[in-house]
């Protein structure tokens, strides 16, 4: 478990945005006809990204699983794969809870039909007292009073805003003008602490006077009781607002020709129950052994209400789930394997910084079968200073299987002829066991996002200040070759070298050619894009047969033999 250590000041999400767009990351969805709210399309560099981090998570957790190393219970780990519909019998969702229980409860602004989730209502309280200037009001609030009328004594806020931490509350607050002029609010700004469920701030309302203050989120039972009373987030109004009403997150769609109760399927709103339902047919059909591990990737479903924060929360996005099957009484122990190893994988492929935690959950937000859950976290510059889930890894103990094996009544029972009693004849008698499961529930899109908003660099003394410092594995450019100048028999050295490295890396990610504009403008537009290593054909190439070799993140150049750039990439990229 590691502590957060104290934060950076957060990279602007805006330019991060605006070099998505312009570098052909992430665009958004039916842009021309005015863009479609929580749908992201990955354009040539991205969708290579998202490609380059799926497959990273294939090879490390299904073809070599943890690098080889050991489980647990002394053995190499093993896992398989499985590619399942997004589109399953209804009943698999009623059986998972996702009919019944996949809900956020709702609450409507029933002026301007604005939605909201109701756990994402932050309120912003203010203490009795009235201090005549800003840094007055601060120090009080430095202290942290205790006197303010938060949600804990059931006062009504002074306003509230939507947003899923009370950090990211203040920086909505802060960065949006008229919306706080429709909030009461003049000025506010941080007084000391901002954590994820309790910022301290100073607040200037509209009768001028300085107030400390402090941002939670407003808690359910109050928002239940006195939804009438409390001030809209859009306009400030109160009794606009209705009472949170549960809300289904799952699409609905319809089979066949007919659009009727009986045709009604769903979107699937995740991809591990994809695996649950085949996990007697894989034990069956393959040679797999438990303790064993299944692996699903693939687009998931979900209607978020407030999709928001880039990629972060969208309504399609991509996950990568294993579960891992295992014996009741090692359950425990592959949890806490799981859990440490998805650490370190998020860190080997470039999150290695300050910007990543592993949370382990308290025993009460636990569900009731779970033994652990563990999120590994990452500081996106709007989370900043908190942190957003990029994964879960969860003790699911046999929760699915039981709920699956009761509504479809097929017996999904394991038998272990590894276990059990010793027979006279020295064979094991074998045990019968519904095995339990250990759920690493990775988000490709959280991923790629975390890989960029890590990758983005601003160094102000270089010729093109915005650097994208991609771990030479998941980069989608791997590497660029690039005459000196467009003449002298140098276009035709790059071209063969361009065509060799392509041939041996180009499944991994682009080899860029350029021989237009000055090198110093062609080394810019690599950096801007994440290559990591340009090479460059001058006039010694053609007599020595050697090339320079442009490191990204230094600016350093090296001469190296032509015929060692193959073997050079190798060692760097690792594949
Ligand atoms: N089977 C467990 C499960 O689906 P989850 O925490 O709901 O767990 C796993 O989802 C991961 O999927 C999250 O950690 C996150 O990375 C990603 N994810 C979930 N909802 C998402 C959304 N609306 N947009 C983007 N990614 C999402």
């Amino acid at each position: 478990m590691t502590t957060p250590a104290p934060a950076a000041a957060p990279k602007s999400m805006d330019a991060i945005m605006a070099l998505c767009k312009r570098r052909g990351f992430i665009y958004q969805a039916s842009e021309i006809y005015g863009g479609i709210n929580g749908f992201w399309d990955y354009g040539p560099l991205g969708a290579q990204l998202k490609k380059n981090l799926r497959d990273a998570w294939w090879q490390d957790m299904i073809m070599n699983p943890c690098w080889g190393k050991k489980g647990p219970n002394g053995d190499r780990v093993r896992c398989v794969p499985v590619e399942t519909c997004i589109i399953q019998h209804p009943k698999v969702w009623e059986a998972s809870g996702h009919i019944g229980g996949f809900n956020d409860p709702m609450v409507d602004d029933r002026e301007t039909k604005g939605r909201f989730r109701a756990d994402h209502l932050q309120g912003v309280w203010t203490g009795p007292a009235h201090h005549d200037s800003k840094a007055d009001a601060a120090a009080v609030a430095a202290e942290d009073p205790g006197d303010i009328g938060t949600s804990g004594r059931g006062l009504i806020p002074e306003c509230t805003v939507v947003a899923s931490t009370s950090g990211e509350a203040l920086q909505l607050l802060c960065e949006d003008r008229k919306l706080q002029k429709s909030l009461r609010i003049r000025e506010i700004a941080t007084a000391a602490r901002v954590g994820d469920a309790r910022a301290l701030v100073v607040v200037k309302l509209d009768d001028g006077k300085w107030r400390h203050g402090v941002i939670e989120a407003v808690p359910m039972d109050q928002l239940k009781r006195e939804f009438n009373a409390m001030p809209s987030p859009f306009t400030g109004k109160k009794t606009v607002l209705t009472e949170p009403k549960q809300f289904n997150l799952m699409f609905i769609s319809y089979t066949g020709a007919v659009f009727s109760e009986d045709n009604k399927v769903y979107l699937r709103p995740e991809t591990a129950q994809g695996v649950f339902v085949q996990f007697k047919n894989v034990a069956d059909t393959t040679r797999v052994k438990m303790p064993f591990g299944i692996g699903n990737t693939g687009r998931s479903f979900r209607n978020e209400v407030t999709p928001r924060n880039f990629t972060f929360r969208s309504r399609e996005f991509e996950q990568a789930e294993l579960e891992f099957f295992c014996h009741p009484d090692e359950s425990v122990a592959w949890y806490k394997f799981w859990r440490d190893f998805r650490m370190e994988w998020w860190k080997s492929i470039g999150l290695a910084g300050d910007n990543l935690i592993l949370r382990e959950h308290d025993k009460d937000e636990l569900s009731h079968y779970s033994q652990g859950t563990s999120d590994v976290e990452y500081r996106f510059p709007f989370t900043a200073p908190g942190f957003g889930e990029l994964e879960g890894i969860a003790h699911r103990g046999n929760y699915d299987l039981t709920q699956h094996q009761k509504v479809s009544g097929a017996k999904l029972e394991y038998f272990d002829t590894t276990r059990g009693e010793i027979l006279p004849n020295g064979g094991k008698k074998g045990e019968r066991y519904l095995p339990h499961c250990i759920e690493p529930a990775a988000g490709l899109d959280r991923g790629a996002l975390a890989l960029i908003c890590e990758a983005y660099t601003v160094d102000p003394s270089r010729p093109s200040p915005e650097i994208m410092k991609f771990h030479p594995r998941v980069a989608p450019i791997k590497a660029a070759v690039f005459p000196l100048v467009d003449k002298d028999g140098m276009p035709e050295v790059a071209d063969k070298l361009s065509d060799e490295i392509n041939a041996r890396f180009g499944r991994y990610g682009f080899i860029e050619t350029d021989a237009k504009q000055s090198i110093g403008k062609r080394y810019a537009r690599m950096d801007e894009a994440g290559c990591p290593y340009c090479f460059t054909i001058d006039g010694d190439t053609l007599t020595n047969q050697t090339v320079t070799c442009r490191d990204r993140d230094s600016g350093q150049q090296t001469r190296i033999a032509i015929d060692q750039v193959s073997t050079f990439l190798t060692e760097k990229i690792g594949q």
